[in-house]
C-alpha cells in the first residue's frame, strides 16, 4: 500500500493590514472587544476596489507550495481547493486555479466544508494517493472574505473575525512503510447538518421559493454571513478536543507523543479552552489568529507553513490538526512531517 505525505508548502497574505483600529473607522467596535473576545489583532483583507479573487491568492501559496516541493507544475495530477468564496458562484475555484497555473486537463476539484474543509480536501487527497490513482496532488485552502462581509455595524459580529489568505501543500505518495516514516497517519472527518444554519449565507440559493436572488434578498442581506456565535463557541470547544482524541486513539498515541498542535483559527478563546482540555502546553500550540484573523479553508495550511518558516515544524515531528466550523463540520488530522 502507498501512503501520503507532505513535501511543500506554501502561503500568501494579501500585504493590505487592517488593524481593529482600522475597522474601528467604518463600524462601532473597539480594539478592545475584538481583543478581549477573539484575541484578533489585526487581519489581512484585499483591495477592496481590485478584481484580486480567491484563485489570485491560492495561485501565489500554490507556486510558493511547488518551489518548497521541488516539483513542477507539470508533475501535478489533481488540484484541490477548499474555499467558501469562490472567484464565481461556479465552476469551482479550482478550475479558475488550474488555468492560472497552466495545467489543463488535470483533474481539478473544489470542497465547500468551510473552516474544516483544509482537513476534508487532505483526507480526500490521503485516499486518492493511497489507491495509487495519483502520485501529486496540489492541496489549496483560500478565501477572500473581504468581499463578501457586512462591513456596517450591523455585520460587525461577523466582520471583525475573518480575514483574506491563501495556503498550499503538495501531497505525493511514498512507499516507505517504516513506523516514524514522513506520511498523513490519520484522518477523521465529521459533520451535524441539523446546525448548518448557525452559521451559514442564504442567499444566493435554491433553498426559497423565490428566485434564485433577488433585490429584496439583498436589500435583507441575505447574502452577508450569519451567525449564532455562542452555539458555534460551544460546539467547537466540544469537538475539536474530542476529534483530536479520536485521532490520538485510533493510533495508539497520546497528547503527550504530539510536537505541535497547529488547529484551525477562529478564536484564541476557543483554542485556549480546546489545548487545556487536552492537556496541551502552550509552546506546543501554534498561533496565526493575532495577525490574520479566521482565513477559514486558508488557516491550517498557513499554520503549516508559518511553523516550517518559523523553526517550529520539523522533519519528523508529529503534527495534530483540528478544525471545526460551519455545517457543523469539524475533524481532525495526524501527520508525521
Ligand atoms: C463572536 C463572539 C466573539 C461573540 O462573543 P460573545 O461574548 O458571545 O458576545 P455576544 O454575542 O454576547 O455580544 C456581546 C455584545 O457585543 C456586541 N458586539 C458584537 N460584535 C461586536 C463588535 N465587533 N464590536 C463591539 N461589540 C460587538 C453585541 O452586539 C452584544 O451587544 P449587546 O450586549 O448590547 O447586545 C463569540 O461568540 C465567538 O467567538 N463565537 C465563535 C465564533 C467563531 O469562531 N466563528 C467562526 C467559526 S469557524
Amino acid at each position: 500500500m502507498k501512503y501520503s505525505r507532505i513535501i511543500g508548502t506554501g502561503s500568501y497574505l494579501p500585504p493590505r493590514v487592517w488593524t481593529n483600529d482600522d475597522l474601528r473607522a467604518i463600524m462601532d467596535t473597539s480594539d478592545e472587544w475584538i481583543q478581549q473576545r477573539t484575541g484578533i489583532k489585526e487581519r489581512r483583507w484585499v483591495d477592496q476596489d481590485s478584481t484580486t479573487s480567491t484563485s489570485d491568492l491560492a495561485l501565489q501559496a500554490a507556486r510558493a507550495a511547488l518551489t518548497s516541493a521541488s516539483l513542477s507544475r507539470d508533475d501535478l495530477d489533481m488540484i484541490i481547493v477548499a474555499t467558501l468564496s469562490p472567484d464565481h458562484e461556479f465552476p469551482g475555484a479550482a478550475c479558475f486555479l488550474q488555468a492560472k497555473l497552466d495545467v489543463p486537463g488535470i483533474a481539478a476539484l473544489d470542497v465547500r466544508q468551510q473552516c474544516t474543509g483544509f482537513i476534508y480536501s487532505l483526507s480526500i487527497a490521503d485516499q486518492f494517493i493511497k489507491t495509487g490513482m495519483y502520485k501529486n496532488i496540489l492541496v489549496v485552502g483560500a478565501e477572500v472574505h473581504s468581499k463578501g462581509l457586512d462591513k456596517t455595524t450591523a455585520g460587525r459580529d461577523v466582520a471583525v473575525l475573518f480575514g483574506d489568505g491563501a495556503g498550499a501543500v503538495v501531497m505525493t505518495g511514498s512507499d516507505d512503510a517504516s513506523k516514524k516514516a514522513p506520511r498523513i497517519i490519520s484522518t477523521h472527518l465529521h459533520a451535524d447538518g441539523r446546525f448548518a444554519k448557525e452559521l451559514w449565507i442564504k442567499a444566493p440559493g435554491s433553498g426559497d421559493a423565490a428566485a434564485w436572488l433577488t433585490h429584496e434578498k439583498l436589500d435583507a442581506g441575505e447574502q452577508f454571513p450569519k451567525m449564532n456565535g455562542k452555539a458555534v463557541f460551544v460546539n467547537a470547544v466540544k469537538r475539536m478536543p474530542e476529534v483530536i482524541s479520536e485521532a490520538l486513539a485510533a493510533n495508539g498515541l497520546t497528547v503527550a507523543d504530539v510536537d505541535l498542535f497547529v488547529f484551525h483559527q477562529a478564536n484564541l478563546r476557543i483554542n485556549e479552552m480546546v489545548a487545556k482540555q487536552l492537556g496541551a502546553p502552550d509552546d506546543k500550540v501554534f498561533s496565526t489568529i493575532e495577525r490574520f484573523g479566521n482565513t477559514t479553508a486558508a488557516t491550517i495550511p498557513i499554520g503549516l507553513d508559518e511553523a516550517v518558516k518559523a523553526g517550529k515544524l520539523k522533519p519528523g515531528m508529529l503534527v495534530a490538526s483540528a478544525a471545526f466550523g460551519s455545517g457543523f463540520t469539524w475533524g481532525s488530522a495526524l501527520i508525521r512531517w
